[in-house]
């Protein structure tokens, strides 16, 4: 669950894995060549999306330590990144100063409503349950400009897995894979309606396959 046990435990294990998560995946993304075309693919639509687009920032919520951020904004789109785990936010400023990262939950964004260009959730709700999917997809639909687009990486499939190691150090934490067409049933509950989706297979280092959702608000 996220209940509040659950949020503590997803902080607590995020804030211990914080420095090596950043060591190890930090190139992650250039042996991606798919992961890296649907991040394209999203800023060229937010930047052409909505009225006044490319003035419209980007929210990387659950931005870990910052790596895909840091990508993004580096194809043209301004991108700031929110996340529950002070370590990994102390991590991404200090990897990427030039660059802003808020403290905060997503499920609460401290941002005013319509006003993002686009909201990216790139592998950061994979610790929800899916029956509390529906709330933080309307979370981002508020957040989100007429037009805005949403992005999100997720684990394909459907099944829980715990995980009590990862990345050198123990943890606790639930791992929800998630299918691909309930992902958009409910996003389109919350007003983002489906513009394209890619699953791919897993890589090496992956128990699954992988999938990635572009929507955009009606
Ligand atoms: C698997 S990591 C992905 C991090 C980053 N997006 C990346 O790809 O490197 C999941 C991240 O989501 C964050 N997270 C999970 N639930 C969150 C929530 N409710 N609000 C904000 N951040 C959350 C965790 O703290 C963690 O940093």
């Amino acid at each position: 669950m996220t209940g509040t046990s659950g949020l503590s435990s997803v902080r607590a294990s995020y804030d211990t894995v914080a420095v090596d998560y950043a060591r190890l995946l930090g190139t992650e993304l250039f042996d991606k060549p798919l992961d890296r075309a649907m991040l394209a693919a999203f800023a060229e639509y937010v930047r052409g999306g909505n009225e006044g687009g490319a003035e419209r920032a980007v929210a990387d919520v659950g931005c870990g330590p910052g790596r895909v951020t840091a990508h993004l904004d580096g194809l043209g789109v301004p991108t700031f990144g929110v996340d529950l785990s002070p370590a990994m936010v102390a991590v991404a400023r200090r990897t990427y100063p030039g660059l802003r990262f808020d403290v905060g939950s997503m499920a609460a964004l401290d941002v005013a409503d319509g006003v993002l260009g686009g909201v990216l959730a790139w592998y950061s709700t994979v610790h929800t349950p899916p029956t509390e999917l529906a709330a933080l997809f309307a979370e981002f639909a508020r957040v989100l400009a007429p037009g805005g687009l949403f992005l999100i990486a997720f684990k394909a499939g459907d099944r829980r897995l715990r995980l009590e190691h990862a990345y050198g150090h123990p943890v606790d934490l639930d791992v929800y894979w998630t299918p691909p067409d309930l992902i958009a049933e409910l996003l389109a509950g919350a007003g983002l309606v489906e513009v394209a989706r890619l699953v791919r297979e897993a890589d090496e280092n992956e128990k699954g396959p992988q999938g990635f959702l572009l929507a955009r608000k009606g």
